[in-house]
Protein backbone atom coordinates (compact mmCIF):
# COMPACT_ATOMS: atom_id res chain seq x y z
CA UNK A 1 0.00 0.00 0.00
CA UNK A 2 1.14 3.32 -0.79
CA UNK A 3 1.66 6.04 1.77
CA UNK A 4 -0.01 8.92 0.71
CA UNK A 5 -0.48 11.04 3.88
CA UNK A 6 1.95 12.31 6.37
CA UNK A 7 0.68 13.66 10.06
CA UNK A 8 3.27 16.47 11.78
CA UNK A 9 2.11 16.79 15.08
CA UNK A 10 3.32 20.51 15.47
CA UNK A 11 1.07 21.84 18.34
CA UNK A 12 3.78 21.60 21.61
CA UNK A 13 4.60 25.44 22.95
CA UNK A 14 8.75 24.85 22.66
CA UNK A 15 9.44 25.69 25.95
CA UNK A 16 13.32 25.24 25.52
CA UNK A 17 13.14 27.89 23.18
CA UNK A 18 11.32 30.48 25.05
CA UNK A 19 11.26 33.91 24.71
CA UNK A 20 12.07 32.82 21.13
CA UNK A 21 9.08 31.00 20.81
CA UNK A 22 6.58 32.96 22.51
CA UNK A 23 4.66 34.62 19.53
CA UNK A 24 6.33 32.31 16.69
CA UNK A 25 5.75 28.69 16.34
CA UNK A 26 9.68 26.55 17.48
CA UNK A 27 8.84 25.11 13.76
CA UNK A 28 9.29 28.82 11.84
CA UNK A 29 13.09 28.97 13.65
CA UNK A 30 15.47 28.99 10.34
CA UNK A 31 17.86 26.82 9.79
CA UNK A 32 20.16 28.71 7.68
CA UNK A 33 17.67 30.32 5.40
CA UNK A 34 14.45 28.16 5.39
CA UNK A 35 12.07 27.28 8.69
CA UNK A 36 12.46 23.92 10.60
CA UNK A 37 9.11 23.22 8.75
CA UNK A 38 9.92 23.30 5.54
CA UNK A 39 12.71 20.87 5.41
CA UNK A 40 10.55 17.86 7.02
CA UNK A 41 7.57 19.25 4.39
CA UNK A 42 10.45 18.54 1.38
CA UNK A 43 11.18 15.43 2.86
CA UNK A 44 7.66 14.54 3.04
CA UNK A 45 7.23 15.71 -0.70
CA UNK A 46 10.37 13.93 -1.89
CA UNK A 47 8.95 10.32 -0.25
CA UNK A 48 5.60 11.07 -2.52
CA UNK A 49 3.38 12.03 -0.12
CA UNK A 50 0.69 13.98 -1.37
CA UNK A 51 -1.49 15.23 1.71
CA UNK A 52 0.62 16.95 5.02
CA UNK A 53 -1.64 17.37 7.70
CA UNK A 54 -0.60 19.89 10.74
CA UNK A 55 -1.85 18.97 13.88
CA UNK A 56 -1.85 22.37 15.62
CA UNK A 57 -2.90 24.52 18.64
CA UNK A 58 -2.92 28.40 19.02
CA UNK A 59 -0.18 30.70 17.45
CA UNK A 60 0.81 28.28 14.48
CA UNK A 61 -0.72 29.83 11.77
CA UNK A 62 2.67 31.41 10.43
CA UNK A 63 3.48 27.99 9.59
CA UNK A 64 -0.17 27.59 7.45
CA UNK A 65 0.49 31.16 6.05
CA UNK A 66 4.08 29.44 5.11
CA UNK A 67 2.76 27.06 2.25
CA UNK A 68 -0.12 29.69 1.32
CA UNK A 69 0.02 32.42 -1.33
CA UNK A 70 1.21 35.30 -0.95
CA UNK A 71 0.28 37.67 -3.65
CA UNK A 72 1.72 40.73 -2.55
CA UNK A 73 5.13 39.42 -1.78
CA UNK A 74 4.68 37.43 -5.26
CA UNK A 75 3.56 40.65 -7.14
CA UNK A 76 6.93 42.53 -5.30
CA UNK A 77 9.57 40.11 -6.55
CA UNK A 78 7.96 39.72 -9.78
CA UNK A 79 8.13 43.97 -10.21
CA UNK A 80 11.94 43.35 -8.96
CA UNK A 81 12.70 41.42 -11.31
CA UNK A 82 13.77 38.68 -8.50
CA UNK A 83 12.16 35.82 -10.50
CA UNK A 84 14.31 33.05 -8.77
CA UNK A 85 12.98 34.06 -5.36
CA UNK A 86 9.73 34.50 -7.07
CA UNK A 87 9.98 30.67 -7.89
CA UNK A 88 11.32 29.56 -4.69
CA UNK A 89 8.54 31.20 -3.03
CA UNK A 90 5.67 30.20 -5.08
CA UNK A 91 7.21 26.21 -5.12
CA UNK A 92 6.21 26.56 -1.01
CA UNK A 93 2.59 26.52 -2.25
CA UNK A 94 0.21 23.69 -2.57
CA UNK A 95 -1.16 22.45 -5.27
CA UNK A 96 -2.49 20.01 -7.62
CA UNK A 97 0.05 17.11 -6.82
CA UNK A 98 -0.14 18.04 -2.67
CA UNK A 99 -2.00 19.58 -0.03
CA UNK A 100 -2.03 20.93 3.54
CA UNK A 101 -4.39 19.96 5.77
CA UNK A 102 -4.59 20.87 9.65
CA UNK A 103 -6.59 19.75 12.68
CA UNK A 104 -6.03 21.27 16.36
CA UNK A 105 -5.18 19.67 19.52
CA UNK A 106 -6.82 21.37 22.10
CA UNK A 107 -5.19 20.31 25.16
CA UNK A 108 -1.47 19.23 24.68
CA UNK A 109 -1.74 15.94 26.27
CA UNK A 110 1.07 14.32 24.85
CA UNK A 111 2.77 13.42 21.46
CA UNK A 112 0.18 9.83 21.21
CA UNK A 113 -2.75 12.50 21.37
CA UNK A 114 -1.78 14.86 18.99
CA UNK A 115 -1.34 12.17 16.54
CA UNK A 116 -4.51 10.59 17.71
CA UNK A 117 -6.41 14.13 16.81
CA UNK A 118 -5.32 13.56 12.93
CA UNK A 119 -7.20 9.88 13.05
CA UNK A 120 -10.24 11.63 10.74
CA UNK A 121 -8.11 13.35 8.52
CA UNK A 122 -5.91 9.85 7.74
CA UNK A 123 -8.89 7.33 7.39
CA UNK A 124 -8.75 3.92 6.81
CA UNK A 125 -5.00 3.54 5.15
CA UNK A 126 -1.42 3.11 6.55
CA UNK A 127 0.24 6.94 7.44
CA UNK A 128 3.99 8.88 8.35
CA UNK A 129 4.35 10.61 11.40
CA UNK A 130 7.29 12.99 10.76
CA UNK A 131 8.38 15.45 13.80
CA UNK A 132 9.70 18.62 12.17
CA UNK A 133 12.07 18.56 15.21
CA UNK A 134 14.12 15.96 14.18
CA UNK A 135 16.26 17.43 11.22
CA UNK A 136 17.41 14.92 9.40
CA UNK A 137 19.96 16.36 6.86
CA UNK A 138 20.46 13.55 3.58
CA UNK A 139 24.27 12.68 3.86
CA UNK A 140 25.84 10.18 5.77
CA UNK A 141 28.26 11.84 8.35
CA UNK A 142 31.32 12.13 5.69
CA UNK A 143 29.46 13.57 3.38
CA UNK A 144 27.99 11.66 0.92
CA UNK A 145 24.11 12.36 -0.63
CA UNK A 146 21.78 9.53 0.33
CA UNK A 147 17.72 9.52 -0.27
CA UNK A 148 15.71 11.59 2.45
CA UNK A 149 14.92 9.70 5.47
CA UNK A 150 10.66 9.44 4.81
CA UNK A 151 12.06 7.70 1.45
CA UNK A 152 14.20 5.16 2.61
CA UNK A 153 11.35 4.47 5.05
CA UNK A 154 8.43 4.38 2.19
CA UNK A 155 10.72 1.88 0.54
CA UNK A 156 11.14 -0.17 3.78
CA UNK A 157 7.39 -0.23 4.18
CA UNK A 158 6.60 -1.60 0.68
CA UNK A 159 9.16 -4.17 1.18
CA UNK A 160 7.89 -5.68 4.73
CA UNK A 161 4.34 -3.56 4.90
CA UNK A 162 4.72 -3.80 9.04
CA UNK A 163 4.80 -0.57 10.55
CA UNK A 164 8.43 1.17 11.32
CA UNK A 165 9.91 3.72 13.16
CA UNK A 166 13.78 5.48 12.37
CA UNK A 167 16.15 4.70 15.40
CA UNK A 168 19.47 5.29 16.22
CA UNK A 169 22.36 4.19 18.12
CA UNK A 170 22.41 6.72 21.41
CA UNK A 171 25.48 7.23 23.85
CA UNK A 172 24.09 4.76 27.02
CA UNK A 173 23.73 7.19 29.69
CA UNK A 174 20.94 9.36 27.23
CA UNK A 175 18.20 6.54 27.47
CA UNK A 176 16.31 8.48 29.56
CA UNK A 177 15.62 11.01 26.56
CA UNK A 178 14.22 8.58 24.14
CA UNK A 179 11.67 5.68 23.86
CA UNK A 180 14.09 3.25 23.50
CA UNK A 181 13.08 -0.53 21.24
CA UNK A 182 13.76 -4.07 22.39
CA UNK A 183 14.85 -5.48 19.46
CA UNK A 184 14.20 -9.43 18.89
CA UNK A 185 16.89 -10.13 16.17
CA UNK A 186 19.51 -8.73 14.51
CA UNK A 187 19.51 -6.07 11.52
CA UNK A 188 19.03 -7.30 8.12
CA UNK A 189 21.34 -6.29 5.15
CA UNK A 190 18.54 -3.14 4.51
CA UNK A 191 18.84 -2.10 8.25
CA UNK A 192 15.78 -3.12 9.36
CA UNK A 193 15.48 -4.39 12.69
CA UNK A 194 12.54 -6.93 14.69
CA UNK A 195 11.24 -5.30 17.55
CA UNK A 196 9.46 -6.89 20.60
CA UNK A 197 8.85 -4.11 22.67
CA UNK A 198 9.79 -0.42 23.46
CA UNK A 199 10.45 1.72 26.43
CA UNK A 200 9.74 5.21 27.17
CA UNK A 201 12.90 7.37 28.65
CA UNK A 202 13.95 4.40 30.69
CA UNK A 203 16.89 4.49 32.86
CA UNK A 204 20.48 3.92 31.50
CA UNK A 205 20.15 0.68 33.96
CA UNK A 206 16.71 -0.45 32.58
CA UNK A 207 17.18 0.13 28.97
CA UNK A 208 16.57 -3.12 26.69
CA UNK A 209 18.96 -1.53 24.13
CA UNK A 210 20.46 1.99 22.85
CA UNK A 211 18.52 2.29 20.01
CA UNK A 212 16.38 5.41 20.34
CA UNK A 213 13.36 5.96 18.76
CA UNK A 214 13.91 9.55 16.15
CA UNK A 215 10.79 10.99 15.27
CA UNK A 216 9.46 9.34 12.37
CA UNK A 217 7.50 6.91 12.27
CA UNK A 218 5.39 4.53 9.50
CA UNK A 219 2.25 3.61 11.11
CA UNK A 220 -1.28 1.60 10.62
CA UNK A 221 -4.56 3.27 11.49
CA UNK A 222 -5.12 0.63 13.82
CA UNK A 223 -2.84 2.53 15.75
CA UNK A 224 -6.06 4.65 16.51
CA UNK A 225 -7.93 2.93 18.96
CA UNK A 226 -4.78 1.98 20.81
CA UNK A 227 -4.58 5.51 21.06
CA UNK A 228 -8.17 6.64 21.91
CA UNK A 229 -8.07 4.34 25.08
CA UNK A 230 -4.63 5.24 26.04
CA UNK A 231 -3.89 6.84 29.81
CA UNK A 232 -1.22 9.10 30.47
CA UNK A 233 2.44 7.28 30.62
CA UNK A 234 5.81 8.61 31.10
CA UNK A 235 6.35 12.43 31.96
CA UNK A 236 2.17 12.39 32.42
CA UNK A 237 1.27 12.57 28.75
CA UNK A 238 0.10 10.02 26.23
CA UNK A 239 2.67 8.43 24.86
CA UNK A 240 2.57 7.23 20.97
CA UNK A 241 5.30 4.51 21.64
CA UNK A 242 3.41 2.70 24.63
CA UNK A 243 0.01 2.57 21.54
CA UNK A 244 2.75 1.31 19.59
CA UNK A 245 3.17 -1.70 21.72
CA UNK A 246 -0.21 -2.17 21.45
CA UNK A 247 0.31 -2.61 17.59
CA UNK A 248 2.45 -5.71 18.62
CA UNK A 249 -0.49 -7.79 19.00
CA UNK A 250 -1.51 -8.19 15.27
CA UNK A 251 1.71 -6.66 13.35
CA UNK A 252 5.64 -7.19 13.01
CA UNK A 253 7.25 -4.23 14.32
CA UNK A 254 10.30 -2.76 12.75
CA UNK A 255 13.19 -0.27 13.89
CA UNK A 256 14.98 1.17 10.81
CA UNK A 257 18.73 2.27 11.18
CA UNK A 258 18.06 5.17 8.67
CA UNK A 259 20.82 6.63 6.57
CA UNK A 260 21.38 10.71 7.32
CA UNK A 261 22.62 12.84 10.04
CA UNK A 262 20.26 13.77 12.78
CA UNK A 263 20.43 16.86 14.33
CA UNK A 264 17.63 17.62 17.01
CA UNK A 265 16.36 20.90 17.14
CA UNK A 266 13.97 20.54 19.70
CA UNK A 267 17.61 21.45 21.76
CA UNK A 268 19.54 24.79 21.58
CA UNK A 269 22.49 23.02 21.28
CA UNK A 270 21.58 20.44 18.28
CA UNK A 271 19.79 23.56 16.70
CA UNK A 272 22.82 25.51 16.78
CA UNK A 273 24.74 22.58 15.28
CA UNK A 274 21.95 22.00 12.63
CA UNK A 275 22.48 25.72 11.52
CA UNK A 276 26.65 25.57 11.52
CA UNK A 277 26.71 21.88 9.86
CA UNK A 278 24.17 22.82 6.88
CA UNK A 279 25.43 26.81 6.65
CA UNK A 280 29.11 25.20 5.84
CA UNK A 281 27.96 23.18 3.10
CA UNK A 282 27.16 26.46 1.41
CA UNK A 283 30.09 27.60 -0.20
CA UNK A 284 29.61 31.54 0.32
CA UNK A 285 29.39 30.93 4.02
CA UNK A 286 31.91 28.34 4.55
CA UNK A 287 34.16 31.53 2.78
CA UNK A 288 33.01 33.20 6.11
CA UNK A 289 32.60 30.38 8.58
CA UNK A 290 35.44 28.85 8.66
CA UNK A 291 38.13 31.48 9.34
CA UNK A 292 35.82 32.77 12.03
CA UNK A 293 35.39 29.24 13.33
CA UNK A 294 39.25 28.67 13.10
CA UNK A 295 39.39 32.38 14.89
CA UNK A 296 37.59 31.46 17.91
CA UNK A 297 38.62 28.15 18.49
CA UNK A 298 41.93 29.44 19.24
CA UNK A 299 40.13 31.44 21.75
CA UNK A 300 38.51 28.92 23.78
CA UNK A 301 40.90 26.66 23.50
CA UNK A 302 42.91 28.79 25.89
CA UNK A 303 40.30 28.91 28.45
CA UNK A 304 39.89 26.64 31.17
CA UNK A 305 36.92 23.91 30.31
CA UNK A 306 33.46 24.79 31.39
P1 LIG B 1 8.36 18.13 22.42
O1 LIG B 1 7.98 17.97 23.84
O2 LIG B 1 9.75 17.85 22.02
O3 LIG B 1 8.00 19.58 21.87
O4 LIG B 1 7.38 17.25 21.52
P2 LIG B 1 7.46 20.87 22.58
O5 LIG B 1 6.45 20.56 23.62
O6 LIG B 1 7.04 21.79 21.50
O7 LIG B 1 8.82 21.48 23.16
P3 LIG B 1 9.28 21.89 24.61
O8 LIG B 1 9.63 20.59 25.29
O9 LIG B 1 8.17 22.66 25.26
O10 LIG B 1 10.48 22.74 24.31
C1 LIG B 1 7.78 16.56 20.35
C2 LIG B 1 6.85 16.87 19.19
O11 LIG B 1 5.50 16.54 19.54
C3 LIG B 1 4.66 17.65 19.36
C4 LIG B 1 5.57 18.88 19.42
O12 LIG B 1 5.00 19.96 18.69
C5 LIG B 1 6.85 18.35 18.77
O13 LIG B 1 6.77 18.38 17.35
N1 LIG B 1 3.63 17.63 20.43
C6 LIG B 1 3.99 17.39 21.71
C7 LIG B 1 2.31 17.90 20.11
O14 LIG B 1 1.97 18.15 18.93
N2 LIG B 1 1.38 17.87 21.11
C8 LIG B 1 1.72 17.61 22.39
O15 LIG B 1 0.81 17.59 23.28
C9 LIG B 1 3.06 17.36 22.71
Amino acid sequence: MKIRKAVFPVAGMGTRFLPATKAIPKEMLPVVDKPLIQYTVEEARAAGIEEIIFVTSRGKTPMEDHFDRSPDLEEKLRCRGQIELLHQIESLVAEDTWSVFSVRQNDPLGLGHAVWCARDLVGDQPFAVMLPDDLIHPVTPDGQPVAPVMKQMVEQFERVQSPLMAVMEIPPDHTNRYGIINPSGPQDAEGLIPVTGMVEKPKPAMAPSHLAIIGRYILTPDIFPLLGKQRAGAGGEIQLTDAMAGLLKNHLLYGYRFRGVRYDCGTKSGYQMGNLALALEVPELRRYLLPFIRERLGYWEKMPPA
